[in-house]
This record gives structure tokens, C-alpha cells and sequence, in this order.
């Protein structure tokens, strides 16, 4: 057998996540540097929430804009609310039920969190993952770890460790391999700050659940300057080539160079040319958030696909938040 040279390249900076490599990674972000750590929902560039200079390594690394604030992850609910002002009931409630899990809460921030994190909001973003690998990390670390989505600004987020590779490349020492991410999709993100609840994003925990537990939540459109959520820009999630998505049968190309993210049976009925990754041929929502964002990725990179394409999903459960995706990457 021939050495594969990406293979081997890709061997110096992912790891498998033994003991060894959680002290290591530890001990890098000890020293302010960045590491790639795999959580439930997507993988994260992580650094020292508490370290405005390991902070701004992020921002460099992502070459991510500088309004756009940071989620801090912790090993618990105690640890998250330690930092939080004002932390609502409501807040307890969704954190018993949905922590370890892919809720983020947005709630008053205390002095301890250094501005870089918030973007100079008074607001911070405060999540408990359940990968094991990031409970590891989070424990052996004892402090939060700021960690957006493991991609440069403005791209496809990575759901597996070759993807953070291939994103990020030689700007992180370190990337934990944690298999690939079984939500697939960011975590769900909601503004407790004030009253009543605000949906910031769509994402790993369907909004029918979140209402259930604290009643209706607000829903605002995803718009460019909503000083909310800044991270809500038009355009994100997105390939090199573009994508489009078709409303109607009518609007189905006929082109041999398309690429179809396809969903169940939905495109069984007409003769697609091109390309298929079907997100789930079952029709099972779940499944389609778990590959979604790798399935995107394979069509960008497959040569024989000039432009994506895609109908929108169910609107409901987790289709709401891969529509969101969609509508973004489509831009
Ligand atoms: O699942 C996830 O949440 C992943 C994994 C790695 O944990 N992280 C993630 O981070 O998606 P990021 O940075 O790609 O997205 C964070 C989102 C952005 O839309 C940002 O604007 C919003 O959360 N956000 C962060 N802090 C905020 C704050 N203080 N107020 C309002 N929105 C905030
Ligand atoms: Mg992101």
C-alpha cells in the first residue's frame, strides 16, 4: 500500500483522545493557545474563556470579526450560572432539563467575563456540553472554555476532526478527535436576559421541546444588524460553490453538474441529474441535522458538482434549524 501524504500530514495535530492528550491539550490552553475539541452539536476551536489574550487567538485563527461574541462551555450548570447575573428561573429549568445537551443560554454577564467573550455585550453565552471528550476537557481544564464552531468565519461548520483539519489546518497544535458529532448541527441558542425568551438560533434542540418547558418563545428573523445576536449574519454556513434552494418542481435544474441535498423520498418522483447525498433516506429529521453539514461539505469538494441544491426540509423540529442553515449557506 502507498503512504497517503494527506493522511500523514494530518496525523501530526489529530489525536486520539487518550488521558495523555486531554493533559496536553490542558497544558495548551493553559499557555493561551487554541485547541480543537469535539462536542455533541459540532466541533469547537476552545480556548481559555477567562484569558482575553487566548480569546483574541480565536478571533485571529477564525479570522472571525471581532462583534461577533463567543459561547463559554463548562462541565456543569453551577459552573455556567457562577459566572451569570440575575439567572432566572426559567434558565434552572431549561438547564435540569436540556444540560449536559445543545442548549445555549444567553443571560447577564459578571465582571469575571472578559469583554473579547462578549463582544463588549453585558450579555454572555453559557452551554454544558455532553461529549465526553469535552466533559474530559472541560473537568481536567476546571475553568470555561470558549469555543466557537471549528471553521473559518463564514463557512461550513465541521463535524468530524479531518474537517476541523481541513478548515483550520496548521493554526491549531492540537485537534481531539472525538468521532463524528451525533447532533450535527450548533446548539440551539436562546436570550434569557430579558423577558420573554428570545430564539437567537435555530439548532440542536427543536424548539417545540424549549416551549414546552418555559411557553412561548419569541422568534425574530435572522437580519444583519439585530444587536441581539450578532453572529446572525445573511450569510454563513456557506460552500465555495454556491447553493440554491428550490421552492418548486418548476425551478429543478437540468444540469449533470448539480449537487442535491437530498431529504426521504423527496426527490424520487422527477429524474434529478447530478449528484445526490441523501440526508436521510428514511425521512427522519435527526438523522438529516447529523449529516447535514457533511454531506454539504462532500458536494462542495466532489469536482464533478458546480452548484448545490436543495428543498427546503419539514419545518418543524429539528427541520426548522437546518432550513435556518440553508437559507444562510444559500445567502
Ligand atoms: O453548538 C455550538 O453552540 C457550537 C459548539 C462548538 O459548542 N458553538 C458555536 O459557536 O456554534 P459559534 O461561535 O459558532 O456561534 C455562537 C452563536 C453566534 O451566533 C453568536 O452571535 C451567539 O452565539 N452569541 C454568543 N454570545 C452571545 C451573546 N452574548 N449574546 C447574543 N448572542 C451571542
Ligand atoms: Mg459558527
Amino acid at each position: 500500500m502507498k503512504p497517503d501524504p494527506t493522511r500523514a500530514a494530518q496525523a501530526n495535530n489529530v489525536v486520539s483522545p487518550s488521558p495523555e492528550a486531554i493533559l496536553r491539550a490542558v497544558e495548551l490552553l493553559r499557555r493561551g493557545q487554541v485547541v480543537g475539541l469535539p462536542t455533541e452539536t459540532v466541533y469547537g476551536l476552545a480556548a481559555d474563556g477567562l484569558n482575553p489574550a487566548a480569546l483574541a487567538r480565536i478571533f485571529e485563527v477564525k479570522q472571525r470579526p471581532l462583534f461577533d461574541p463567543l459561547i463559554l462551555h463548562f462541565a456543569d450548570a453551577a459552573g455556567a450560572f457562577a459566572v451569570a447575573e440575575d439567572v432566572p428561573e426559567t434558565a434552572r429549568e431549561l438547564a435540569r432539563r436540556f444540560w449536559p445537551g445543545p442548549l445555549t443560554l444567553v443571560l447577564r454577564k459578571k465582571e469575571i467575563v472578559p469583554d473579547l467573550a462578549t463582544s463588549g455585550l453585558p450579555n454572555v453565552a453559557l452551554r454544558v456540553p455532553s461529549h465526553p471528550v469535552a466533559q474530559a476537557l472541560l473537568r481536567a481544564f476546571a475553568g470555561p472554555l470558549a469555543a466557537p464552531s471549528a471553521n473559518r468565519f463564514g463557512r461550513i461548520s465541521p463535524t468530524d476532526a479531518p474537517a476541523v483539519r481541513t478548515e483550520l489546518g496548521e493554526a491549531v497544535p492540537l485537534i481531539l478527535d472525538g468521532g463524528p458529532c451525533a447532533v450535527g448541527l450548533e446548539s440551539t441558542v436562546l436570550f434569557l436576559a430579558e423577558r420573554p425568551p428570545a430564539l437567537l438560533r435555530a439548532g440542536g434542540i427543536p424548539l417545540e421541546e424549549i416551549e414546552a418547558v418555559v411557553g412561548p418563545v419569541q422568534r425574530a428573523a435572522p437580519i444583519n444588524d439585530r444587536p441581539l445576536s450578532p453572529g446572525q449574519l445573511k450569510h454563513h454556513y456557506a460552500p465555495r460553490k454556491p447553493l440554491r434552494l428550490v421552492r418548486h418542481a418548476g425551478e429543478v435544474p437540468s444540469q449533470v453538474d448539480a449537487g442535491w441535498l437530498a431529504f426521504g423520498t423527496q426527490n424520487a418522483s422527477t429524474p434529478f441529474p447530478g449528484v445526490m447525498e441523501n440526508l436521510s433516506p428514511t425521512g427522519d429529521l435527526r438523522e438529516a441535522a447529523a449529516n447535514f453539514f457533511r454531506a454539504m461539505r462532500r458536494l462542495d469538494e466532489n469536482e464533478r458538482v458546480a452548484t448545490l441544491y436543495a428543498f427546503p426540509l419539514p419545518a418543524w423540529g429539528l427541520g426548522l434549524a437546518i432550513n435556518e442553515r440553508l437559507e444562510r449557506a444559500a445567502g
